[in-house]
């Protein structure tokens, strides 16, 4: 099971979800393996056709190529899947969700549901506040990502990577293309044909499909050597004026939000405060004097929860809120 995998099983303990049974699913070597859930062993079945029936909902995080195949698999064996790979977030029939963000696109879905990329999820809690009283215009964001971003694989990489150096021995690379001890990659995901990476790409397309079609993102995402919890410094134009103050009260009060913000006692987010949370954390808010309606903000997520496992599990929970599940 992967690094979202965990954390799902956790978030499904912790927020008491009303699961009858839970199917933990994972490649055939891994079948027959138990995880702990509940305070029980629960084992490990191989994920293929067959597996789903009587599942109520599938919530997938084996990657996009396992999602392709398998979650038209789940929904005809009757399940509502929720899927946080790629593999079908842009599709028009897909309902890209985020629970404090445009619940209601639930209500269209076909079977299949896409959890939004980590970095959109936690740039769009932030926002939803502020485009609804003001009209956002056009975001630039910068995004200092973690590792278990990436999964499993990484996260043990940068401890291998650390040992190495504490122990001078050679530092090996295998899931980045360069070291990321001690580094800052200015690459997340493949580079495509207009310079941009799919993860920049992800946050303009997924903005326009949750939020609104008409703002415009310019997007820099980097993976730097934190181990849990994206950072995004993030600039936005609106269309009508506001005040700080105003943008500080809007956000205190709003769902999923933690304003962190008094930089004169030092108060503002980082990726550790955020670990295990379950908040967006925002901080360093400030007018941008350079253009007009301009605001500068920090926004601080843990990229395991609410960037995977726990919107995944929201989403479940609004269905069941909003009597979508059988
Ligand atoms: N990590 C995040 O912050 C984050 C946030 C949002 C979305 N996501 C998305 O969530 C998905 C999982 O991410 P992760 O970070 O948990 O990755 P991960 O740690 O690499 O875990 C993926 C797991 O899926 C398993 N798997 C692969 N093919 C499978 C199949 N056909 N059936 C069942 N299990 C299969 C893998 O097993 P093997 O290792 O044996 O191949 C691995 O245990 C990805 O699509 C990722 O893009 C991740």
């Amino acid at each position: 099971m992967g690094a979202v995998g965990h954390e799902m099983i956790k978030t499904l303990e912790q927020r008491k979800f009303p699961v009858g049974t839970l199917v933990p699913l994972d490649v055939a070597a891994m079948a027959g393996k138990t995880v702990r859930y509940n305070g029980a062993d629960v084992i490990v079945q191989e994920a293929k056709k067959g597996a789903f029936v009587g599942v109520d909902v599938a919530i997938f995080s084996a990657g996009a190529d396992a999602s392709l195949v398998l979650a038209p698999v789940a929904v005809a064996e009757g399940a509502i899947v929720v899927d946080n790979s790629s593999a079908w977030r842009m599709d028009p029939k897909v309902p890209l969700v985020i629970p404090e963000v445009n619940p209601q696109a639930l209500d269209a879905h076909n079977g299949i549901i896409a959890n939004p990329n980590c970095s959109t999820i936690q740039m769009l809690v932030a926002l939803k506040p502020i485009h609804d009283a003001f009209k956002i215009k056009r975001v630039v964001v910068s995004t200092y990502q973690a590792v278990s971003g990436t999964g499993g694989k990484a996260i043990t990489e940068l401890t291998e990577q650390a040992k190495a150096f504490a122990s001078g021995k050679p530092i090996v690379a295998n899931v980045y293309p360069r070291q990321i001890l001690f580094n800052a990659l200015p690459q997340i995901d493949v580079f495509l044909d207009n310079g941009y990476t799919k993860e920049e790409m992800k946050m303009v397309n997924e903005t326009k499909k949750i939020l609104d079609p008409a703002i415009e993102v310019s997007p820099t995402a980097v993976r730097v050597a934190v181990y849990r919890g994206h950072s995004e410094a993030i600039n936005v134009q609106t269309e009508k004026p506001f005040s700080i103050p105003d943008v500080r009260a809007l956000l205190a009060k709003a769902p999923g939000i933690k304003v962190m913000d008094d930089p004169s006692k030092l108060v503002y987010p980082t990726a550790l405060d955020a670990e295990g949370k379950d908040e967006t954390f925002i901080g360093r808010l400030r007018a941008d004097p350079t253009i007009p309606n301009g605001l500068n903000m920090w926004v601080v997520s843990d990229n395991l929860r609410k960037g995977a496992a726990l919107n995944a599990v929201q989403i479940a929970e609004t269905l069941i809120e909003r009597k979508l599940l059988k």
